[in-house]
């Protein structure tokens, strides 16, 4: 039987390394990269996520099934999106003008919406991007657990939101499915659940009140 999907992070600044930390916990093979030599972060690598593998971002992305982008939103344009097709692409980015300057495409819009009209020949799903890499790390609970929090996963691909809400529960959150791209509006700066850690039953709520407020 096949294991759990490999995954490769892109970005090894302050979320990737907690979302490969969390991934290795929960038995994931984790690759994780940089724009530059894998070299430059092995021993950091090896202490901070013992079980990664510092990588070559095309070679950890060529072996992996999912990729998380937690790079700055202002580097995205750097990847190549052939590189990324075929792939189940975890969208962990946010648009923050103050230190992504203005990126006109992504003003007013849903980012991934505009992550995903890029990456054409991937399916894109908005996940791991709307809690601090701090509380990302330290919130994460097992299933059931009493003070489990939610997590929001969305996406246009309900195959795709699937898998990632797999992923989501085995890192340690109650994912949340959102049914497109659009509907992620809701996790990103600004969104309802954008920086705070909430119960299912909160997210949910939060959720439901901010489509009451704009209807
Ligand atoms: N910080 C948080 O708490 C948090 C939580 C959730 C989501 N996010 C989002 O995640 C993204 C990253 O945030 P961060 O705070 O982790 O940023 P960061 O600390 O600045 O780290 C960015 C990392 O991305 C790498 N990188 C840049 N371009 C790359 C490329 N083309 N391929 C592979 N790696 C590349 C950088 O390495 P090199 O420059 O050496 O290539 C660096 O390791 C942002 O969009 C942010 O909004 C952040």
């Amino acid at each position: 039987m096949r294991g759990l999907s490999r995954l490769a992070v892109l970005g090894a600044g302050h979320v990737g390394p907690v979302i490969a930390r969390l991934a290795v916990g929960a038995g994931y093979p984790v690759a994780i990269a940089t724009s530059g030599d894998p070299q430059d972060i092995a021993l950091i690598t090896e202490l901070v996520i013992p079980g990664a593998q510092p990588r070559w971002a095309s070679d950890a992305v060529a072996d992996a099934d999912i990729v998380v982008l937690a790079i700055p939103l202002h580097r995205f344009g750097s990847l190549d999106p052939a590189l990324l097709d075929g792939k189940l692409v975890v969208d962990a980015m946010n648009y923050w003008p103050a230190s992504d300057g203005v990126l006109e495409p992504f003003d007013g819009h849903a980012s991934s919406e505009v992550v995903a009209r890029r990456l054409a020949g991937s399916a894109v799903v908005k996940a791991l991007n709307h809690i601090g890499y701090h509380e990302l790390e330290d919130r994460a609970r097992p299933a059931g657990a009493p003070d489990r929090r939610a997590a929001g996963v969305a996406g246009d691909d309900p195959a795709a939101v699937a898998a990632i809400a797999g992923l989501v529960d085995r890192i340690g959150y109650d994912p949340v499915r959102l049914d497109s791209l659009r509907a992620g509006r809701v996790l990103q700066p600004g969104g309802p659940v954008f920086g705070v850690v909430l119960t299912r039953r909160e997210f949910e709520r939060a959720v439901r009140e901010d489509a009451r407020s704009m209807a």
